[in-house]
């Protein structure tokens, strides 16, 4: 086998193993989203490679239009205009679960929990009711899934 062959063996199963692991998807829309790896229950590794901004991901988590967290969390904020409560309060989140547990939960929550309401925020398959515009895009950015993991490691309760 000639060299290039045997770049091009090697190369496509990795891109579809790859897709496949992000959902089993369409691979154009999957190959935009960062490969990622879940270990008991967890994403161990950044999806940047770096650590979030707490700063950032707390303007992310209550942004309606990105993480909209409290429209089914309660967060320890000042001001929370009416938090919901589907989903567990998560002022001490960051000391009951790991980063990496954090970061799957944000990732795709339907790997804990098929039958979850929560959106999987970093997903482009098997999303409902999403805006034209935002067709084959995840909700968060891979920048925005960090920046929110670190927010929600600052949260250790009292
Ligand atoms: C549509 C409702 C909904 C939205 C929006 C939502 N969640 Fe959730 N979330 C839930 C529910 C319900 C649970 C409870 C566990 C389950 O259903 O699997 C949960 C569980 C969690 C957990 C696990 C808590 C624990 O103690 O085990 C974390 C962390 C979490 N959500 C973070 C977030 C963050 C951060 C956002 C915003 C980026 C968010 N959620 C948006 C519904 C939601």
């Amino acid at each position: 086998m000639k060299r290039s062959q045997l770049a091009a063996a090697v190369a496509v199963p990795l891109v579809m193993a790859l897709a496949a692991g992000i959902g089993g998807g369409s691979r154009a829309q999957a190959e935009d989203l960062v490969a990622y790896q879940i270990v008991d229950g967890a994403i161990p590794k950044s999806l940047t490679g770096k650590p979030g901004d707490p700063a950032a991901g707390e303007a992310t988590a209550v942004n309606r239009k990105l993480g909209n967290c409290l429209a089914c969390h309660s967060l320890p904020i000042k001001n929370q205009p009416f938090p919901g409560d589907l989903g567990p309060d998560l002022a001490s989140v960051g000391s009951s679960l790991s980063e990496g547990q954090l970061r799957l939960r944000l990732v795709d929550s339907k790997k804990i929990n098929p039958d979850t309401a929560m959106p999987s925020f970093y997903k482009v398959e098997g999303l409902h009711r999403v805006a034209k515009a935002f067709e084959g895009k995840p909700i968060l950015t891979a920048q925005q899934v960090e920046d929110v993991v670190a927010y929600l490691m600052t949260l250790k309760g009292n």
